[in-house]
Parts: C-alpha cells; structure tokens; sequence
C-alpha cells in the first residue's frame, strides 16, 4: 500500500496553495477524493491509489510529470498568453503551476510535444551540444527530388553565420504537392519551413513526430495528450 498522508497535506506537497488556503477550499468542497467531494482536511489518503482533484482537475502526488501531447494547429507553444490558447491551457484536467513545453512547435504546427516540469530534462533535449533528433512529417508545394535530399545532407544555408547541420530527407511521396520525413538535430526558429524556402519549396503543412526516440502516439488526437509511460521517461534520459 502506498503511504497515507492527509489530504491537506497531500495538496500542500503539491503546491496547489497554502495550507490555510487548501484547508478552506477543501470545507467548500472543491476537493474531490475519487471523485467524491471530502470536507474534511484531515481525512487520510493513500498516495498512489486515491484519486485526488481540485475544481475537478487532477493533482498527482509527483515531483516531476511528463505528458506528451499532439499538438493542433493554432495553440501556441507558451505557458500564458494574452491572445492565444496555449498547449498548457490544453492540459486541462491537470492543475500544476510548473508544467511548461519542452521547446517550442509553431502555431500551425501539430504533432509531439512534451510537456513537464523537468528543467533539467527539457535542457539536455534542448542543448545543441546533445544532437537529439527531431523528426517531423511535411507535405511540400512542389515535387522533392533526390538532389533535394543530397542538398539537406550537405548542410543547408538559411541565412545564420553557419549553415545548418546535416539532415535526412525521406521522400515519401515526389508529386505536385509531395510528403517528406526529415530528420533534424537542431532547433533553430521556423527551421523546416526556411529550410525548404532556401530551396524554393513551401512547407504547406507540418508535423513532429519524433523527438529523441520518443514517438507520437497515433493513437493521439489532436489537442490529445497522456503521461508517457515508464520505458518512454528511460528512453529520454539514456
Ligand atoms: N520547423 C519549423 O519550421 N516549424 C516548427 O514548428 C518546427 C520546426
């Protein structure tokens, strides 16, 4: 059996607020213990098995949390934001202040994103020094040529004192409007995008699926997102 702390406490730990300031919502009943409103904030709870929520969003007794989610088109990839929705405003069963995305998508680009509160973590797969790969799924305006895939394994200049590192280009599908997989260890601003406008192609729709190992689950829907699981954490911090 997992330990037993009282809920007060458990949510304290959390840092959903202060102690005073937990005790009272737990008397208004905005505290739920699987699912059932609890009144009482000494009542024992069991870390690990009891389902604790606060306003029906979920806190998980945790030092560090790791969802992946797939990203849709037009949520910007920020923590807050004035304007727009954010991929944190996404997580909304989840309430933890520090959760933040692990580098950023455009806001018309989908797919994986991971989202944590692992400093440590988002800066190893982060750092250019790591080289983690990133691989992302694009349909091009235009037909993508072997000479293409030559020129992106050579180094492409998108107008940066250096050109970019090497990169692999897939050609899944060559027609008018082509598909490609490209395999990038770099994180610079709108870098697929440029990369392909520096060999006069347009980049029409934009996808992440891959990210240091990890994959996007396809079971994901957009706007979808879970925790990863055991292997998919060890797989990051190999
Ligand atoms: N490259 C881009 O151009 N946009 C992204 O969102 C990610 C990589």
């Amino acid at each position: 059996m997992g330990k037993q702390l009282r809920l007060d406490k458990y949510l304290s730990d959390m840092n959903v607020g202060t102690r005073s300031e937990i005790k009272a919502w737990i008397r208004k009943g905005r505290v739920a213990v699987n699912s059932k409103a609890c009144l009482k904030p000494e009542h024992k709870v069991i870390v690990g098995e009891d389902r604790i929520s606060f306003d029906e969003q979920e806190i998980i007794y945790e030092k560090f949390l790791y969802y992946m989610l797939n990203k849709p088109d037009g949520v910007v990839s920020a923590t807050e934001d004035k304007i727009n929705k954010t991929v944190i405003d996404l997580l909304d069963t989840v309430r933890r202040k520090d959760l933040f995305p692990v580098g950023r998508l455009d806001k018309d680009t989908e797919g994986l994103l991971l989202i944590t509160n692992d400093g440590d973590l988002a800066h190893r797969l982060l750092s250019p020094k790591k080289q983690v790969d990133k691989v992302y799924y694009a349909r091009i305006n235009g037909r993508v040529t072997d000479e293409d895939a030559a020129l992106f394994l050579s180094g492409i200049s998108i107008g940066e004192a250096k050109p970019c590192l090497p990169a692999k280009l897939d050609i899944l599908v060559s027609d008018d409007i082509s598909e490609i997989h490209l395999t990038i260890q770099e994180g610079k601003y709108h870098q697929v995008k440029r990369m392909f406008e520096a060999l006069g192609k347009e980049v029409i729709y934009l996808k992440r699926i891959s990210m240091g190992g990890l994959l996007l689950d396809s079971s994901l829907k957009p706007g979808d997102y879970r925790r990863l699981t055991e292997d998919e954490l060890e797989l990051l911090n190999k």
